[in-house]
């Protein structure tokens, strides 16, 4: 048995917030972040609730695919709207769903391991898994300080997976944490997002690249068999050193964080969807998923996209 994607969704809040905007009450430039970071403009509102939901819907649609089908919900957020209870349940009654619903958190990794856990669901007999990545960061942002806000955004992706017969479009996976990297971003119960944005930096180019590293051994591929590469969109001079110590130009790595920001859980389903609205992703392509997060957390996965 393996996994197959079978659709794919996103939502994002109307309201765009662009650098300059943020520039009249933070002492920045558009310049700074731009240069520093590649995002130009973010999202900002809903909840991380409203925001999965519209994406499951439209994943759903997708993959033109019953919601009642659907034997399991896994929401991928570090901002869930609740502490109690989870909002996977929530999202699943919006669409009636009774399946099981849960959240978890692995940071910026989540929606990766939401797969991983999908995959393993589909061994103990569920036949359609709904994974969801969404996230409200703004509510946990504080908008006084310059290093944080410029950097995050709201926004949502989902995916429909299906078992399938035979290998499916997983050829390889690598996951991993290392708690004792905590104190590097957090946020307190009640507080608001911090990071060691330098240390997190450094640290998630040589994560990013191990991992992607062993996820293609794995799946017995190399570098310049990658159609794509669609990573975590926290920081394009990470992505961009990350693609060259693993050899892959950069013309093949999705970018939309010039457009939405970080958005942790969801910036990896924001990124698959904007590369298949583009028309970059063709059946047999092999294309490297690769996110790493607060934690600190990682995941890559090999797919192999099939239609
Ligand atoms: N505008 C203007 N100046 C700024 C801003 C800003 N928004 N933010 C910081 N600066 C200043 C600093 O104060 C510093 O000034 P100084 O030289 O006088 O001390 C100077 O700019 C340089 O600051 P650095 O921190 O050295 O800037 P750097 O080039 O490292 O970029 C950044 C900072 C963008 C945060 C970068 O380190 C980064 O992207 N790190 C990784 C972030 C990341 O991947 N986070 C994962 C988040 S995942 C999650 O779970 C949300």
């Amino acid at each position: 048995m393996g996994i197959r994607f079978t659709g794919w969704g996103t939502a994002v809040p109307d309201r765009v917030v662009t650098n300059d905007e943020l520039s009249a009450t933070l002492d920045t430039t558009d310049e700074w972040i731009f240069e520093r970071t590649g995002i130009r403009e973010r999202r900002i509102g809903g909840s991380a609730g409203s925001l999965g939901l519209a994406a499951a819907r439209a994943a759903l649609t997708n993959a033109g695919v019953t919601a009642e089908s659907v034997d399991f919900v896994i929401l991928a957020t570090t901002t869930p709207d609740n502490l109690i209870p989870a909002t996977a349940p929530s999202i699943a009654s919006a669409l009636g769903i009774n399946a099981p619903a849960i959240d978890l958190n692995a940071a910026c990794s989540g929606f990766m391991y939401a797969v991983r856990v999908a995959e393993g669901l589909t061994a103990t007999g569920a036949k359609r898994v709904l994974v969801i990545g969404a996230e409200n960061l703004s509510r946990w942002t504080d908008w006084n300080d310059r290093t944080m806000a410029v950097l995050l955004g709201d926004g949502a992706g989902a995916a429909v997976i299906d078992a399938v017969e035979g290998p499916g479009d997983i050829l390889g996976f690598d996951l991993g944490s290392d708690g004792s990297l905590v104190h590097l971003l957090r946020c307190e119960h009640g507080g608001t997002i911090w990071m060691d944005g330098k240390e997190i930096f450094r640290r998630a180019v040589r994560i990013i690249v191990e991992s992607a590293e062993r996820a293609m051994a794995q799946a017995g591929v190399t570098s310049d068999q990658l159609s794509l590469v669609i990573p975590h969109q926290a920081n394009v001079r990470i992505i961009s050193a990350a693609c060259q110590r693993l050899g892959v130009p950069m013309e093949r790595a999705i970018v939309v964080l010039d457009r939405f920001g970080n958005t942790s859980s969801a910036s990896i389903p924001l990124a698959v969807d904007d590369a298949r609205q583009r028309n970059l992703l063709h059946p047999g392509d092999l294309v490297l998923l690769t996110g790493f997060g607060a934690g600190m957390t990682w995941a890559s996965a090999v797919v192999l996209w099939s239609p």
